[in-house]
């Protein structure tokens, strides 16, 4: 067997479309412009990125190839980290920021575990990000793969969920902002009665009890997480979880690189009276802050809401149409587990056997919510009780042998080709009926969903029905579309994996592998047209060591450089530069109780037992707020009490816009029926700077606080 990859061709290609006998894919410029146009277009963007890295490394060095492995390693390394730094680490609002500034400061020890933590956790939303834009691109997120896809976004959200508790934790002024943030999403549900933004004005103020809650749930959603991440391979068989050791070394690499060149720093310690300082900060799990700092708490849980929507419901409204998963005919399994032993998403159980054939005790049963139906398993069954309804075995062996037969009748001796529908193939137009395209002349070609679907004894008959030889085309060396499907293939065809292509009804010329990518067509073309003319296809350049050394410790400096850069970006609040009062109190206004005689007839609705003439309701009346900056008012505002019954106390959080200077300010509080009484007031001369807010607090034990 000749087998052939282009340089860099392990790229996997997409599912979006082209099964077998469809019309074919076109190329980028013709693409229409429909969504699935779109991301056909940004497909190509990225497998000619990746075929640019696979040019110099081996498909066991691209981290695009094992992105999600590498993301696992990643959070592995982050939890190790993370256990151990709680030897340092203390959990309160007075000391966090200290004892992560104390680590810091010794860059070769607990600093650079500190870093390693950081950058860790920063790799691992990033290749996940990788990983998951693959999937999405490819179209790995229709039928059974729904799962996969689901518990994919769970497992990034927790993963984010993490990582901005994590910030949290260190108490400085990224923290202050993550806090803030999160409490005006809090402050939407309506389970908090008084607003947990209140928590955050004042340092004296702050909730020692909720950091606490913060760091158990920094500690414990990792649980989670694991148990998610579970679900999210347990359908595939084999899960490549964890990274080879040439990429294991890579990624740790990557990451001491950044560790020692770039260790990770705090932002100033947290006070709450300042608007917002100039800092840096991590674009992976802060970016949020740009948006909860802009936007009201509604807005927020609006976009989380519907971006939420349409991710989770992307495999149901995205996908194309499933093809009908593997059927088993019984009465031909030979119980041989082959098609188990091949499955890549453990689709395939043995169970008893159903047919009264004593020879045997079990027989093969595919699981239909899980078959993505790539016909792996037909590709491994002797005696075709496997395979794809839409593709059935015995009918496309009759149809190459009448391809084959007519073509020797006309005096042509053709090439048969099977085309992965997911490779260079993909763009060729086909015709379904005769396998005749015109721009592969002198072959016959039949498209295959995966090459794993080729049985080595399709290969055999082809070339006994008088085929020149035999071409398989498949999607590359690296990340099949369906896992395993190019490297069952090509250990099927060498020998190495039963069904064994046999070796002395096949000479090692008559067949050919080619792994191309949807970016070459024009490359297939070419190697085709000279395998026909009979030149071998261009021997597989292999990179010398030293290339390849050269080219992974570039890859990872880049890879380091991109984490480095894009976890310490600059960041300006927008309130940055301005000076403002916050007025704040939860004040019970006085009890009221309305009563009124029921009538007769609302008396008669009552049941008799519960009836009462008079009906009180109890609640409390609003409390009112006025403040006066220089002796003009700016504020003058009634405040409903708050709960379900309007009984609980009434909250205010006022933020006042107020000039960089000194100003007079007069906070009153009115909490009786008479509208001109208030009882409450206190006056201040307070002075204003830029980026800090002065803050005026009220509650009825300690009266008015100044800050
Ligand atoms: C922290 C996040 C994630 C980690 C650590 C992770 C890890 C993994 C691993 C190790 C595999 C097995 C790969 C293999 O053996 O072929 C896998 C498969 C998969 N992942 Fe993820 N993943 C994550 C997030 C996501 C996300 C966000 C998505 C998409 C929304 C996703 C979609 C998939 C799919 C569709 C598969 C199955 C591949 C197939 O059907 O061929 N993953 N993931
Ligand atoms: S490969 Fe074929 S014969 Fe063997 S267990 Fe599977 S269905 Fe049965
Ligand atoms: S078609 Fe693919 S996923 Fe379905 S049973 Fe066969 S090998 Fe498994």
């Amino acid at each position: 067997m000749k087998s052939a990859h282009g340089q860099g061709d392990h790229a996997e290609p997409a599912t979006l479309d082209a099964m077998p006998g469809e019309a074919p894919q076109e190329t980028l410029a013709c693409e229409p412009a429909t969504p699935r146009g779109v991301l056909r277009g940004l497909e190509r963007i990225f497998l000619l990125f990746d075929r640019a890295v696979g040019a110099v490394l081996p498909g066991s060095l691209n981290p695009l190839l094992h992105s999600g492995a590498i993301a696992m390693i990643s959070i592995f390394i982050a939890t190790m980290t993370g256990i151990v730094l709680l030897i340092w680490y203390r959990p309160s609002v007075a000391m966090a920021w200290q004892s992560v500034e104390a680590m810091s400061l010794a860059p070769y020890t607990t600093g650079f575990l500190r870093s390693l933590h950081r950058y860790s956790s920063d790799a691992a939303l990033m290749f996940s990000s990788i990983h998951a834009l693959r999937a999405f691109l490819e179209g790995r997120f229709g039928g059974a793969r729904w799962l996969a896809w689901v518990t994919g976004g769970v497992l990034m959200a927790l993963l984010w969920a993490i990582g901005w508790s994590g910030y949290w934790l260190v108490w400085d002024m990224r923290a202050q902002l993550v806090a803030v943030g999160t409490a005006k999403l809090m402050d939407v549900l309506p389970i908090f009665g008084d607003p947990v933004s209140r928590s955050f004005i004042t340092d004296e103020g702050v909730n020692s009890l909720l950091f606490f809650v913060v760091f158990f749930f920094h500690m414990l959603v990792p649980l989670a997480f694991s148990v998610i991440a579970w679900i999210h391979i347990n359908r595939l068989s084999r899960p490549r979880y964890l990274t080879e050791r040439p990429m294991t070394v890579w990624t740790l690499g990557v990451l001491f690189l950044l560790c020692i060149v770039y260790p990770a720093t705090n932002a100033e310690p947290a006070r709450l009276t300042a608007i917002g300082s100039e800092m840096t900060m991590d674009w992976w799990y802060l970016m949020p802050l740009f948006l909860t700092e802009r936007l009201s708490g509604s807005g927020l849980w609006g976009i989380a809401v519907v971006s939420g929507a349409l991710f989770f419901s992307l495999p149901w409204w995205l996908s194309r149409r499933q093809p009908e998963p593997a059927h088993v005919t019984v009465s031909r399994c030979n119980e041989c587990t082959r098609c188990f032993d091949d499955c890549p998403y453990a689709a395939i159980e043995m169970i008893s056997r159903t047919d009264d054939n004593p020879k045997y005790t079990s027989e093969a049963f595919v699981v239909e919510s899980k078959c993505v139906s790539c016909g792996i398993c037909a590709g491994s069954c002797d005696t075709v009780a496997i395979g794809l309804p839409d593709l059935d075995s015995v009918e496309q062996r009759r149809r190459i042998e009448g391809w084959l037969q007519d073509a020797l009748a006309q005096g042509e001796a053709p090439h048969m080709g099977f085309i992965c529908a997911e490779s260079a193939g993909a763009g060729l137009d086909v015709d379904p009926v005769t396998g005749i395209s015109a721009q592969l002349p002198g072959y016959r070609l039949l498209r295959v969903p995966c090459a794993g679907w080729v049985h080595p004894l399709m290969v055999e008959r082809a070339l006994r029905w008088g085929a020149a030889g035999v071409l398989i085309v498949t999607c590359g060396p690296g990340e099949c579309l369906y896992r395993e499907g190019t490297l069952w293939t090509g250990k099927r065809m060498a020998g190495e994996r039963e069904p064994a292509l046999r070796a002395e009804k096949v000479a090692p010329e008559e067949l050919t592998m080619l792994g191309l990518d949807r970016t070459r067509k024009a490359e297939l073309i070419e190697r085709a047209a000279a395998l026909r003319a009979d030149q071998r296809p261009s021997p597989h350049i292999g990179r010398s060591l030293g290339l390849r050394l050269v080219s992974a410790t570039f890859l990872a400096a880049a890879f380091a450089a991109l984490i480095g850069v894009t976890s310490n970006r600059g960041y300006a609040s927008p309130d940055a530069k301005q000076s403002e009062l916050v007025v704040s109190f939860s004040h019970p206004g006085a009890t009221e109780e309305n009563c009124r005689t029921l009538s007769e007839a609302e008396l008669a609705e009552i049941p008799p037992h519960m009836r009462k003439p008079v009906q009180c309701d109890r609640g409390r009346s609003a409390v009112r707020l006025a403040v006066l900056i220089d002796g003009t008012e700016i504020v003058r505002k009634s405040i409903p009490a708050a709960g379900i019954w309007g009984d609980s106390n009434s909250v205010a959080l006022e933020r006042i816009p107020v000039e960089e200077g000194r100003h007079d300010v007069r906070v009153m509080i009115g909490d009786t029926a008479d509208l001109n009484e208030w009882p409450h007031l206190d006056e201040q001369v307070l002075d204003f700077t830029l980026d800090d807010r002065r803050v005026v607090v009220f509650d009825r034990i300690s009266g008015f606080g100044w800050y």
